[in-house]
Protein backbone atom coordinates (compact mmCIF):
# COMPACT_ATOMS: atom_id res chain seq x y z
CA UNK A 1 0.00 0.00 0.00
CA UNK A 2 1.52 3.53 -1.29
CA UNK A 3 2.83 5.32 2.55
CA UNK A 4 3.13 8.48 1.00
CA UNK A 5 0.83 9.89 -1.84
CA UNK A 6 1.90 11.10 -5.06
CA UNK A 7 -0.48 11.30 -7.22
CA UNK A 8 -4.39 11.91 -6.91
CA UNK A 9 -7.12 10.52 -9.11
CA UNK A 10 -10.53 12.05 -8.68
CA UNK A 11 -12.98 10.60 -10.56
CA UNK A 12 -15.98 12.72 -10.77
CA UNK A 13 -15.57 16.14 -12.27
CA UNK A 14 -18.70 17.69 -10.76
CA UNK A 15 -19.24 19.83 -7.85
CA UNK A 16 -17.95 18.38 -5.15
CA UNK A 17 -14.70 16.50 -6.83
CA UNK A 18 -13.97 19.91 -9.06
CA UNK A 19 -13.06 22.38 -6.60
CA UNK A 20 -11.66 19.95 -3.69
CA UNK A 21 -9.38 18.40 -6.12
CA UNK A 22 -7.99 21.48 -7.31
CA UNK A 23 -7.35 23.22 -3.87
CA UNK A 24 -5.61 20.15 -3.09
CA UNK A 25 -3.45 20.47 -5.95
CA UNK A 26 -3.01 24.45 -5.58
CA UNK A 27 -1.85 23.67 -1.75
CA UNK A 28 -0.21 20.60 -2.78
CA UNK A 29 2.29 21.32 -5.47
CA UNK A 30 4.12 18.01 -5.12
CA UNK A 31 1.44 16.28 -5.75
CA UNK A 32 -0.03 15.79 -9.52
CA UNK A 33 -3.82 15.40 -9.81
CA UNK A 34 -5.63 14.02 -12.28
CA UNK A 35 -9.32 14.71 -12.24
CA UNK A 36 -11.33 12.16 -14.73
CA UNK A 37 -15.34 12.05 -15.72
CA UNK A 38 -17.16 9.81 -18.26
CA UNK A 39 -18.32 13.22 -19.70
CA UNK A 40 -16.39 15.18 -21.97
CA UNK A 41 -18.54 18.38 -22.53
CA UNK A 42 -17.84 18.55 -18.61
CA UNK A 43 -13.61 17.63 -18.96
CA UNK A 44 -13.30 20.14 -22.28
CA UNK A 45 -15.22 22.65 -20.02
CA UNK A 46 -12.69 22.29 -17.31
CA UNK A 47 -9.83 22.52 -19.31
CA UNK A 48 -10.96 25.83 -20.41
CA UNK A 49 -11.74 29.37 -19.86
CA UNK A 50 -15.48 29.00 -19.09
CA UNK A 51 -15.62 26.73 -15.90
CA UNK A 52 -18.73 24.20 -15.73
CA UNK A 53 -18.89 25.47 -11.88
CA UNK A 54 -19.81 28.42 -10.96
CA UNK A 55 -17.59 29.37 -7.67
CA UNK A 56 -16.30 32.78 -6.14
CA UNK A 57 -13.10 31.88 -6.74
CA UNK A 58 -12.58 28.80 -7.85
CA UNK A 59 -11.25 30.42 -11.61
CA UNK A 60 -8.50 31.76 -9.95
CA UNK A 61 -7.49 28.54 -8.18
CA UNK A 62 -7.31 26.55 -11.64
CA UNK A 63 -5.46 29.15 -13.73
CA UNK A 64 -2.84 28.84 -11.04
CA UNK A 65 -2.48 24.59 -11.16
CA UNK A 66 -3.99 23.64 -14.56
CA UNK A 67 -1.33 22.07 -16.60
CA UNK A 68 1.21 22.37 -13.83
CA UNK A 69 0.15 19.95 -11.26
CA UNK A 70 -3.49 19.66 -12.22
CA UNK A 71 -5.36 17.88 -15.10
CA UNK A 72 -9.16 17.21 -16.75
CA UNK A 73 -8.97 13.92 -18.71
CA UNK A 74 -11.72 11.75 -19.89
CA UNK A 75 -9.00 9.06 -19.44
CA UNK A 76 -10.11 7.50 -16.61
CA UNK A 77 -8.50 3.87 -16.43
CA UNK A 78 -5.01 6.11 -16.75
CA UNK A 79 -5.98 8.04 -13.92
CA UNK A 80 -6.40 5.13 -11.87
CA UNK A 81 -3.90 3.24 -12.85
CA UNK A 82 -1.40 6.34 -12.28
CA UNK A 83 -3.15 6.88 -9.15
CA UNK A 84 -1.64 6.03 -5.11
CA UNK A 85 -4.94 7.66 -3.71
CA UNK A 86 -8.35 7.60 -5.86
CA UNK A 87 -11.36 9.64 -4.50
CA UNK A 88 -14.41 8.79 -6.05
CA UNK A 89 -16.91 12.09 -6.28
CA UNK A 90 -19.43 10.72 -8.53
CA UNK A 91 -22.69 11.55 -7.88
CA UNK A 92 -25.22 9.63 -5.97
CA UNK A 93 -28.89 10.75 -6.85
CA UNK A 94 -32.00 9.54 -5.17
CA UNK A 95 -33.56 6.46 -6.42
CA UNK A 96 -36.06 7.06 -9.16
CA UNK A 97 -37.33 3.47 -9.09
CA UNK A 98 -37.33 0.20 -7.76
CA UNK A 99 -36.69 -0.68 -3.85
CA UNK A 100 -36.20 2.47 -1.96
CA UNK A 101 -37.40 4.56 -4.54
CA UNK A 102 -38.02 8.03 -3.90
CA UNK A 103 -35.56 7.62 -0.67
CA UNK A 104 -32.55 5.33 -1.27
CA UNK A 105 -29.35 6.65 -2.97
CA UNK A 106 -28.76 5.30 -6.50
CA UNK A 107 -25.30 4.00 -5.84
CA UNK A 108 -24.59 2.51 -9.28
CA UNK A 109 -22.18 5.17 -10.51
CA UNK A 110 -20.02 4.47 -7.63
CA UNK A 111 -20.15 0.63 -7.98
CA UNK A 112 -19.57 1.15 -11.78
CA UNK A 113 -16.37 3.36 -10.32
CA UNK A 114 -15.58 0.94 -7.60
CA UNK A 115 -15.27 -2.02 -10.54
CA UNK A 116 -13.74 -0.44 -12.87
CA UNK A 117 -10.83 0.40 -10.49
CA UNK A 118 -10.77 -3.16 -9.47
CA UNK A 119 -10.14 -4.27 -13.07
CA UNK A 120 -7.80 -1.84 -14.29
CA UNK A 121 -5.62 -0.87 -11.24
CA UNK A 122 -2.00 -2.85 -11.56
CA UNK A 123 -0.72 -1.36 -8.16
CA UNK A 124 -2.15 -1.20 -4.44
CA UNK A 125 -4.12 1.98 -3.79
CA UNK A 126 -6.14 3.83 -1.46
CA UNK A 127 -9.96 4.38 -2.17
CA UNK A 128 -11.20 7.51 -0.91
CA UNK A 129 -15.18 7.83 -0.95
CA UNK A 130 -15.86 11.75 -1.23
CA UNK A 131 -19.20 11.11 -2.37
CA UNK A 132 -22.09 11.32 0.16
CA UNK A 133 -22.89 7.34 0.57
CA UNK A 134 -25.44 5.55 2.46
CA UNK A 135 -23.83 3.52 5.53
CA UNK A 136 -21.92 0.98 5.28
CA UNK A 137 -21.20 1.84 1.49
CA UNK A 138 -17.61 0.95 2.05
CA UNK A 139 -18.02 -2.50 2.83
CA UNK A 140 -19.65 -3.58 -0.59
CA UNK A 141 -17.06 -1.11 -1.96
CA UNK A 142 -14.47 -3.41 -0.40
CA UNK A 143 -16.59 -6.52 -1.29
CA UNK A 144 -16.36 -5.26 -4.86
CA UNK A 145 -12.83 -4.82 -5.12
CA UNK A 146 -11.75 -7.97 -3.25
CA UNK A 147 -13.33 -9.94 -4.96
CA UNK A 148 -12.07 -8.61 -8.43
CA UNK A 149 -8.51 -7.97 -7.14
CA UNK A 150 -5.52 -9.36 -9.53
CA UNK A 151 -1.64 -8.99 -9.32
CA UNK A 152 0.81 -7.12 -9.71
CA UNK A 153 3.21 -7.37 -12.42
CA UNK A 154 5.59 -8.45 -10.96
CA UNK A 155 3.53 -10.96 -9.26
CA UNK A 156 2.58 -9.24 -5.55
CA UNK A 157 -1.15 -9.29 -4.35
CA UNK A 158 -3.03 -5.77 -5.45
CA UNK A 159 -4.61 -4.32 -1.90
CA UNK A 160 -7.01 -1.95 -1.71
CA UNK A 161 -8.05 0.13 1.62
CA UNK A 162 -10.98 1.95 1.85
CA UNK A 163 -11.27 5.71 3.52
CA UNK A 164 -14.45 7.85 3.80
CA UNK A 165 -14.05 11.39 3.87
CA UNK A 166 -17.01 12.91 3.09
CA UNK A 167 -17.03 16.53 2.27
CA UNK A 168 -18.38 19.43 4.25
CA UNK A 169 -17.98 22.44 1.45
CA UNK A 170 -21.43 24.60 1.07
CA UNK A 171 -21.79 25.71 -2.52
CA UNK A 172 -20.91 28.95 -3.12
CA UNK A 173 -18.60 29.61 -0.32
CA UNK A 174 -16.84 26.32 -1.86
CA UNK A 175 -13.04 27.47 -2.11
CA UNK A 176 -13.44 29.34 1.97
CA UNK A 177 -14.88 26.33 3.08
CA UNK A 178 -11.41 24.30 1.77
CA UNK A 179 -9.25 26.35 2.18
CA UNK A 180 -10.18 26.54 6.09
CA UNK A 181 -12.70 23.60 6.67
CA UNK A 182 -14.19 23.41 10.41
CA UNK A 183 -12.88 19.97 10.12
CA UNK A 184 -11.72 16.98 8.16
CA UNK A 185 -13.01 13.34 8.87
CA UNK A 186 -11.55 10.32 7.92
CA UNK A 187 -13.06 7.19 8.86
CA UNK A 188 -11.44 4.02 8.38
CA UNK A 189 -10.93 0.60 9.68
CA UNK A 190 -9.28 -0.23 12.89
CA UNK A 191 -6.78 -1.71 11.33
CA UNK A 192 -3.02 -1.34 10.87
CA UNK A 193 -3.63 -0.96 7.24
CA UNK A 194 -6.66 1.45 7.20
CA UNK A 195 -4.81 3.79 10.11
CA UNK A 196 -1.75 3.19 7.86
CA UNK A 197 -3.95 4.66 4.91
CA UNK A 198 -6.17 7.31 7.21
CA UNK A 199 -2.49 8.55 7.95
CA UNK A 200 -1.26 9.04 4.33
CA UNK A 201 -4.52 11.35 3.61
CA UNK A 202 -4.04 12.63 7.12
CA UNK A 203 -0.85 14.12 5.24
CA UNK A 204 -1.91 15.29 2.03
CA UNK A 205 -4.57 17.88 4.27
CA UNK A 206 -1.86 18.74 6.57
CA UNK A 207 -0.40 20.62 3.78
CA UNK A 208 -2.77 23.30 4.93
CA UNK A 209 -4.95 22.31 7.31
CA UNK A 210 -3.94 22.00 10.72
CA UNK A 211 -3.63 18.54 12.29
CA UNK A 212 -5.64 19.18 15.10
CA UNK A 213 -9.16 19.99 12.90
CA UNK A 214 -8.25 16.18 11.37
CA UNK A 215 -10.65 13.58 13.18
CA UNK A 216 -10.00 9.80 12.67
CA UNK A 217 -12.75 7.97 13.12
CA UNK A 218 -14.45 4.47 12.36
CA UNK A 219 -15.41 4.07 8.77
CA UNK A 220 -19.10 3.69 9.53
CA UNK A 221 -19.05 6.67 11.83
CA UNK A 222 -17.43 8.86 9.50
CA UNK A 223 -20.51 7.73 6.60
CA UNK A 224 -22.93 8.31 9.16
CA UNK A 225 -21.44 11.64 10.11
CA UNK A 226 -22.29 13.23 6.97
CA UNK A 227 -25.73 12.40 6.90
CA UNK A 228 -26.36 13.59 10.84
CA UNK A 229 -24.31 17.11 9.57
CA UNK A 230 -26.57 17.69 6.53
CA UNK A 231 -29.80 16.39 8.50
CA UNK A 232 -29.22 18.64 11.56
CA UNK A 233 -28.97 21.41 9.02
CA UNK A 234 -31.67 20.86 7.28
CA UNK A 235 -34.36 20.66 10.42
CA UNK A 236 -32.70 23.62 11.79
CA UNK A 237 -33.90 25.68 8.67
CA UNK A 238 -37.06 22.91 9.50
CA UNK A 239 -37.36 24.49 12.84
CA UNK A 240 -37.23 28.09 11.65
CA UNK A 241 -38.85 27.77 9.40
CA UNK A 242 -42.43 26.50 11.25
CA UNK A 243 -41.79 29.41 13.45
CA UNK A 244 -41.92 31.49 10.85
CA UNK A 245 -45.66 30.34 10.08
CA UNK A 246 -46.01 30.79 13.50
CA UNK A 247 -44.82 34.70 13.23
CA UNK A 248 -46.58 35.41 10.20
CA UNK A 249 -50.36 34.27 11.82
CA UNK A 250 -49.54 36.51 14.65
CA UNK A 251 -47.13 39.37 14.07
CA UNK A 252 -44.03 38.13 15.64
CA UNK A 253 -41.01 39.02 13.62
CA UNK A 254 -39.05 35.80 12.67
CA UNK A 255 -35.36 37.43 12.28
CA UNK A 256 -36.26 38.64 15.93
CA UNK A 257 -37.07 35.38 16.98
CA UNK A 258 -34.31 33.43 15.11
CA UNK A 259 -31.95 36.18 16.93
CA UNK A 260 -33.21 36.09 20.19
CA UNK A 261 -32.47 31.93 20.27
CA UNK A 262 -29.49 31.93 18.29
CA UNK A 263 -27.36 34.46 21.39
CA UNK A 264 -28.22 31.45 23.34
CA UNK A 265 -24.61 29.89 23.12
CA UNK A 266 -25.70 26.68 23.29
CA UNK A 267 -28.08 26.95 19.90
CA UNK A 268 -25.74 29.45 17.92
CA UNK A 269 -26.72 32.40 15.34
CA UNK A 270 -25.56 30.38 12.25
CA UNK A 271 -28.77 28.46 10.10
CA UNK A 272 -31.50 30.06 11.52
CA UNK A 273 -32.97 32.10 8.39
CA UNK A 274 -36.21 31.94 7.57
CA UNK A 275 -36.78 31.16 4.50
CA UNK A 276 -39.03 29.72 1.14
CA UNK A 277 -37.22 26.37 1.79
CA UNK A 278 -33.75 24.88 1.58
CA UNK A 279 -32.86 23.29 -1.72
CA UNK A 280 -29.43 22.14 -2.85
CA UNK A 281 -28.44 18.84 -3.88
CA UNK A 282 -27.63 17.36 -0.24
CA UNK A 283 -30.04 18.40 2.23
CA UNK A 284 -33.32 16.30 1.01
CA UNK A 285 -30.97 13.67 -0.61
CA UNK A 286 -29.59 13.17 2.47
CA UNK A 287 -32.39 13.67 4.69
CA UNK A 288 -34.29 10.81 2.67
CA UNK A 289 -31.31 8.48 2.82
CA UNK A 290 -31.16 8.63 6.42
CA UNK A 291 -35.26 8.30 6.49
CA UNK A 292 -34.48 4.90 4.66
CA UNK A 293 -31.81 3.66 6.62
CA UNK A 294 -34.10 3.85 8.98
CA UNK A 295 -36.89 2.27 8.24
CA UNK A 296 -34.27 -1.06 6.97
CA UNK A 297 -33.38 -0.69 10.44
CA UNK A 298 -37.13 -1.35 11.66
CA UNK A 299 -36.43 2.21 13.57
CA UNK A 300 -39.88 3.29 12.08
CA UNK A 301 -39.99 6.56 15.19
CA UNK A 302 -36.89 7.36 13.94
CA UNK A 303 -37.64 7.48 10.15
CA UNK A 304 -40.52 9.35 10.85
CA UNK A 305 -39.03 12.14 12.92
CA UNK A 306 -36.16 13.01 10.11
CA UNK A 307 -39.00 12.50 7.36
CA UNK A 308 -40.60 16.05 9.38
CA UNK A 309 -37.82 18.15 8.21
CA UNK A 310 -38.63 17.15 4.31
CA UNK A 311 -42.42 17.74 4.80
CA UNK A 312 -42.41 20.93 6.47
CA UNK A 313 -39.50 22.17 3.68
CA UNK A 314 -42.42 21.34 1.69
CA UNK A 315 -45.04 22.81 3.31
CA UNK A 316 -42.90 26.27 3.85
CA UNK A 317 -42.93 25.83 -0.45
CA UNK A 318 -46.25 25.63 -1.10
CA UNK A 319 -47.47 28.10 2.03
CA UNK A 320 -45.34 30.51 0.48
CA UNK A 321 -46.75 29.73 -2.81
CA UNK A 322 -50.20 30.06 -1.58
CA UNK A 323 -49.97 33.50 -0.17
CA UNK A 324 -48.75 35.06 -3.37
CA UNK A 325 -52.10 33.19 -4.89
CA UNK A 326 -54.25 34.66 -2.38
CA UNK A 327 -52.92 37.87 -2.06
CA UNK A 328 -53.53 38.57 -5.48
CA UNK A 329 -56.94 38.48 -5.39
CA UNK A 330 -57.24 34.58 -5.23
CA UNK A 331 -55.99 34.42 -9.08
CA UNK A 332 -52.98 34.65 -10.95
CA UNK A 333 -53.99 33.08 -14.01
CA UNK A 334 -52.73 35.21 -17.18
CA UNK A 335 -51.11 37.73 -14.77
CA UNK A 336 -47.46 38.38 -14.97
CA UNK A 337 -45.40 36.82 -12.25
CA UNK A 338 -41.11 38.49 -11.69
CA UNK A 339 -39.03 35.61 -9.80
CA UNK A 340 -36.09 37.24 -8.89
CA UNK A 341 -33.24 34.42 -8.37
CA UNK A 342 -33.70 30.95 -9.38
CA UNK A 343 -30.39 29.49 -7.96
CA UNK A 344 -30.89 27.40 -4.98
CA UNK A 345 -28.81 29.66 -3.19
CA UNK A 346 -26.38 32.70 -4.06
CA UNK A 347 -23.12 32.70 -5.20
CA UNK A 348 -24.22 29.55 -7.44
CA UNK A 349 -25.57 28.86 -10.63
CA UNK A 350 -26.62 25.85 -9.17
CA UNK A 351 -30.65 24.90 -9.14
CA UNK A 352 -30.92 21.18 -7.97
CA UNK A 353 -33.79 21.24 -5.41
CA UNK A 354 -33.90 25.17 -5.91
CA UNK A 355 -37.05 26.29 -4.05
CA UNK A 356 -37.56 28.29 -7.04
CA UNK A 357 -38.67 25.27 -9.21
CA UNK A 358 -41.48 24.45 -6.93
CA UNK A 359 -42.71 27.60 -6.61
CA UNK A 360 -42.53 28.60 -10.72
CA UNK A 361 -44.23 24.80 -11.29
CA UNK A 362 -47.15 26.02 -9.01
CA UNK A 363 -47.56 29.36 -10.92
CA UNK A 364 -47.79 27.62 -14.09
CA UNK A 365 -50.19 25.28 -12.83
CA UNK A 366 -52.07 28.22 -12.14
CA UNK A 367 -51.48 29.22 -15.90
CA UNK A 368 -49.56 32.64 -14.50
CA UNK A 369 -46.80 34.10 -17.23
CA UNK A 370 -43.63 34.12 -15.43
CA UNK A 371 -40.81 36.25 -16.08
CA UNK A 372 -37.38 35.00 -14.50
CA UNK A 373 -34.01 36.75 -14.05
CA UNK A 374 -31.07 35.17 -12.19
CA UNK A 375 -27.64 36.15 -12.90
CA UNK A 376 -25.93 33.15 -13.14
CA UNK A 377 -28.34 30.52 -13.74
CA UNK A 378 -28.59 29.93 -17.49
CA UNK A 379 -32.04 30.23 -19.48
CA UNK A 380 -31.64 26.45 -20.85
CA UNK A 381 -31.37 24.87 -17.32
CA UNK A 382 -34.28 27.08 -16.09
CA UNK A 383 -36.62 25.95 -19.34
CA UNK A 384 -35.42 22.23 -18.51
CA UNK A 385 -36.29 22.56 -15.00
CA UNK A 386 -39.59 23.50 -15.07
CA UNK A 387 -40.49 21.26 -17.60
CA UNK A 388 -42.06 17.79 -16.82
CA UNK A 389 -41.02 14.81 -18.41
CA UNK A 390 -42.94 12.77 -20.17
CA UNK A 391 -45.86 15.53 -20.34
CA UNK A 392 -46.36 15.54 -24.13
CA UNK A 393 -45.51 19.13 -25.59
CA UNK A 394 -44.82 20.79 -22.50
CA UNK A 395 -41.34 21.58 -24.13
CA UNK A 396 -43.35 23.77 -26.00
CA UNK A 397 -45.52 24.90 -23.61
CA UNK A 398 -43.08 26.10 -20.71
CA UNK A 399 -41.77 28.23 -23.60
CA UNK A 400 -44.99 29.84 -24.17
CA UNK A 401 -45.57 30.39 -20.04
CA UNK A 402 -41.98 31.14 -19.04
CA UNK A 403 -39.20 33.76 -20.07
CA UNK A 404 -36.07 34.59 -19.13
CA UNK A 405 -35.19 38.32 -18.17
CA UNK A 406 -31.72 39.63 -19.29
CA UNK A 407 -32.35 41.99 -15.71
CA UNK A 408 -34.64 42.77 -12.69
CA UNK A 409 -36.06 45.42 -14.35
CA UNK A 410 -36.90 43.73 -17.68
CA UNK A 411 -38.35 40.67 -15.37
CA UNK A 412 -40.35 42.99 -13.63
CA UNK A 413 -41.69 45.18 -16.49
CA UNK A 414 -45.76 44.88 -16.37
CA UNK A 415 -45.78 42.05 -13.83
CA UNK A 416 -48.25 42.29 -11.04
CA UNK A 417 -45.99 40.61 -8.54
CA UNK A 418 -42.06 40.08 -7.90
CA UNK A 419 -40.91 37.15 -5.98
CA UNK A 420 -37.67 36.97 -4.42
CA UNK A 421 -36.08 33.08 -4.87
CA UNK A 422 -32.70 33.61 -4.19
CA UNK A 423 -30.61 36.23 -2.17
CA UNK A 424 -28.68 37.72 -4.71
CA UNK A 425 -26.59 40.46 -2.98
CA UNK A 426 -27.74 42.70 -6.16
CA UNK A 427 -31.18 42.04 -4.80
CA UNK A 428 -30.18 42.99 -1.14
CA UNK A 429 -28.28 45.84 -2.58
CA UNK A 430 -31.01 47.24 -4.91
CA UNK A 431 -31.18 51.08 -4.82
CA UNK A 432 -34.37 53.21 -3.32
CA UNK A 433 -34.45 55.05 -6.90
CA UNK A 434 -34.15 51.66 -8.81
CA UNK A 435 -37.14 49.78 -6.74
CA UNK A 436 -38.82 53.28 -7.21
CA UNK A 437 -37.95 52.39 -11.18
CA UNK A 438 -39.04 48.97 -11.26
CA UNK A 439 -42.54 50.10 -9.35
CA UNK A 440 -43.48 52.21 -12.07
CA UNK A 441 -43.21 49.69 -14.64
CA UNK A 442 -45.45 47.66 -12.81
CA UNK A 443 -48.95 46.79 -12.73
CA UNK A 444 -50.69 48.00 -9.55
CA UNK A 445 -51.40 47.51 -6.62
CA UNK A 446 -47.30 46.05 -7.18
CA UNK A 447 -46.88 43.40 -4.66
CA UNK A 448 -43.57 42.23 -3.52
CA UNK A 449 -43.19 38.66 -2.22
CA UNK A 450 -39.72 38.70 -0.46
CA UNK A 451 -39.21 34.34 0.36
CA UNK A 452 -35.16 35.51 1.43
CA UNK A 453 -35.83 38.22 3.82
CA UNK A 454 -33.46 40.80 1.81
CA UNK A 455 -35.39 43.78 0.78
CA UNK A 456 -35.60 46.89 3.67
CA UNK A 457 -39.95 46.47 3.80
CA UNK A 458 -40.67 49.88 4.98
CA UNK A 459 -38.43 51.77 2.15
CA UNK A 460 -40.55 49.42 -0.35
CA UNK A 461 -43.46 50.51 1.10
CA UNK A 462 -43.10 54.30 1.33
CA UNK A 463 -42.61 53.79 -2.77
CA UNK A 464 -46.10 52.20 -2.70
CA UNK A 465 -45.08 48.40 -2.91
CA UNK A 466 -47.54 45.88 -0.92
CA UNK A 467 -45.01 43.70 1.07
CA UNK A 468 -45.08 40.61 2.19
CA UNK A 469 -41.98 39.18 3.49
CA UNK A 470 -41.36 35.58 4.99
CA UNK A 471 -42.11 35.23 8.60
CA UNK A 472 -43.50 38.81 9.06
CA UNK A 473 -46.62 39.15 10.34
CA UNK A 474 -48.71 42.08 9.40
CA UNK A 475 -48.50 44.59 12.44
CA UNK A 476 -51.44 43.51 14.84
CA UNK A 477 -52.34 46.83 16.25
CA UNK A 478 -54.42 46.24 19.79
CA UNK A 479 -57.84 48.12 19.03
CA UNK A 480 -57.34 49.24 22.50
CA UNK A 481 -54.35 51.47 21.39
CA UNK A 482 -55.67 52.49 17.72
C1 LIG B 1 -33.92 24.25 30.47
C2 LIG B 1 -33.17 25.25 29.62
O1 LIG B 1 -31.82 24.84 29.42
C3 LIG B 1 -33.19 26.62 30.26
O2 LIG B 1 -32.58 27.57 29.40
C4 LIG B 1 -34.64 27.02 30.53
O3 LIG B 1 -34.65 28.26 31.20
C5 LIG B 1 -35.33 25.94 31.37
O4 LIG B 1 -35.23 24.69 30.71
P1 LIG B 1 -33.28 22.78 32.58
O5 LIG B 1 -34.52 22.00 32.27
O6 LIG B 1 -33.12 23.22 33.99
O7 LIG B 1 -33.17 24.09 31.68
O8 LIG B 1 -31.99 21.92 32.26
P2 LIG B 1 -31.21 21.55 30.90
O9 LIG B 1 -29.76 21.59 31.19
O10 LIG B 1 -31.66 22.29 29.69
O11 LIG B 1 -31.59 20.03 30.71
C6 LIG B 1 -32.91 19.58 30.41
C7 LIG B 1 -32.91 18.08 30.19
O12 LIG B 1 -32.24 17.76 28.96
C8 LIG B 1 -32.20 17.32 31.29
O13 LIG B 1 -32.94 16.17 31.59
C9 LIG B 1 -30.87 16.95 30.65
O14 LIG B 1 -30.33 15.78 31.20
C10 LIG B 1 -31.26 16.76 29.19
N1 LIG B 1 -30.16 16.94 28.21
C11 LIG B 1 -29.52 18.15 28.09
C12 LIG B 1 -29.78 15.88 27.41
O15 LIG B 1 -30.33 14.79 27.46
N2 LIG B 1 -28.74 16.08 26.51
C13 LIG B 1 -28.10 17.27 26.37
O16 LIG B 1 -27.17 17.37 25.52
C14 LIG B 1 -28.51 18.34 27.19
C1 LIG C 1 -24.89 21.87 2.37
C2 LIG C 1 -24.05 21.85 3.67
O1 LIG C 1 -24.05 23.17 4.25
C3 LIG C 1 -22.64 21.40 3.37
O2 LIG C 1 -21.89 21.31 4.58
C4 LIG C 1 -22.71 20.04 2.68
O3 LIG C 1 -21.39 19.62 2.34
C5 LIG C 1 -23.57 20.11 1.43
O4 LIG C 1 -24.86 20.59 1.75
P1 LIG C 1 -25.14 23.54 0.31
O5 LIG C 1 -26.36 22.72 -0.01
O6 LIG C 1 -24.16 23.79 -0.76
O7 LIG C 1 -24.33 22.86 1.50
O8 LIG C 1 -25.61 24.98 0.85
P2 LIG C 1 -26.18 25.51 2.26
O9 LIG C 1 -25.53 26.80 2.53
O10 LIG C 1 -26.10 24.50 3.33
O11 LIG C 1 -27.71 25.85 1.93
C6 LIG C 1 -28.66 24.83 1.66
C7 LIG C 1 -30.04 25.44 1.52
O12 LIG C 1 -30.52 25.91 2.78
C8 LIG C 1 -30.10 26.64 0.59
O13 LIG C 1 -31.25 26.56 -0.20
C9 LIG C 1 -30.16 27.82 1.52
O14 LIG C 1 -30.77 28.94 0.96
C10 LIG C 1 -30.97 27.24 2.66
N1 LIG C 1 -30.75 27.93 3.94
C11 LIG C 1 -29.53 27.92 4.54
C12 LIG C 1 -31.82 28.56 4.58
O15 LIG C 1 -32.95 28.56 4.07
N2 LIG C 1 -31.61 29.16 5.80
C13 LIG C 1 -30.38 29.17 6.41
O16 LIG C 1 -30.28 29.72 7.51
C14 LIG C 1 -29.31 28.52 5.76
P1 LIG D 1 -21.60 16.22 -7.00
O1 LIG D 1 -22.44 17.41 -6.63
O2 LIG D 1 -21.75 15.08 -6.03
O3 LIG D 1 -20.18 16.54 -7.31
P2 LIG D 1 -22.13 16.06 -9.86
O4 LIG D 1 -23.31 15.50 -10.57
O5 LIG D 1 -21.84 17.52 -9.96
O6 LIG D 1 -22.27 15.61 -8.34
O7 LIG D 1 -20.80 15.32 -10.36
C1 LIG D 1 -20.63 13.96 -10.49
C2 LIG D 1 -19.80 13.67 -11.75
O8 LIG D 1 -19.47 12.28 -11.77
C3 LIG D 1 -20.53 13.94 -13.07
O9 LIG D 1 -19.78 14.87 -13.83
C4 LIG D 1 -20.59 12.56 -13.77
O10 LIG D 1 -20.41 12.64 -15.17
C5 LIG D 1 -19.42 11.84 -13.11
N1 LIG D 1 -19.52 10.36 -13.16
C6 LIG D 1 -20.58 9.59 -12.85
N2 LIG D 1 -20.28 8.27 -12.97
C7 LIG D 1 -18.99 8.21 -13.37
C8 LIG D 1 -18.09 7.13 -13.66
N3 LIG D 1 -18.46 5.85 -13.54
N4 LIG D 1 -16.83 7.44 -14.05
C9 LIG D 1 -16.45 8.74 -14.13
N5 LIG D 1 -17.23 9.80 -13.88
C10 LIG D 1 -18.50 9.55 -13.49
Amino acid sequence: LPSRVRTICCIGAGYVGGPTCSVIALKCPHIKVIIVDVNPLRIDAWNSEKLPVFEPGLDDVVRRCRGRNLFFSTDIDAGIREADLIFVSVNTPTKTSGVGKGFAADLHYVEACTRRIASVATSSKIIVEKSTVPCRTAASMRTILESNTSETEDGKQITFQILSNPEFLAEGTAIRDLYNPDRVLIGSLDTREGKMAAHALREVYENWVDGSKIYETGLWSSELSKLAANALLAQRISSINSLSAICEATGADVSEVAHACGLDARIGPKFLKASIGFGGSCFQKDILNLVYLSESLGLTEVAAYWHQVILMNEYQKSRFARKVVQTLFNTITMKKVAVLGFAFKKDTGDTREAPAITLCKSFRQEKAFISIYDPKVPREQILLDLTEPGVVDDFEAVRAQVTIAPSPEEACRDAEAVVICTEWDEFAQKAEDEWRGIYATMKKPAFVFDGRGVVDAQTLRKIGFRVHTVGKGPQIIDPIWA
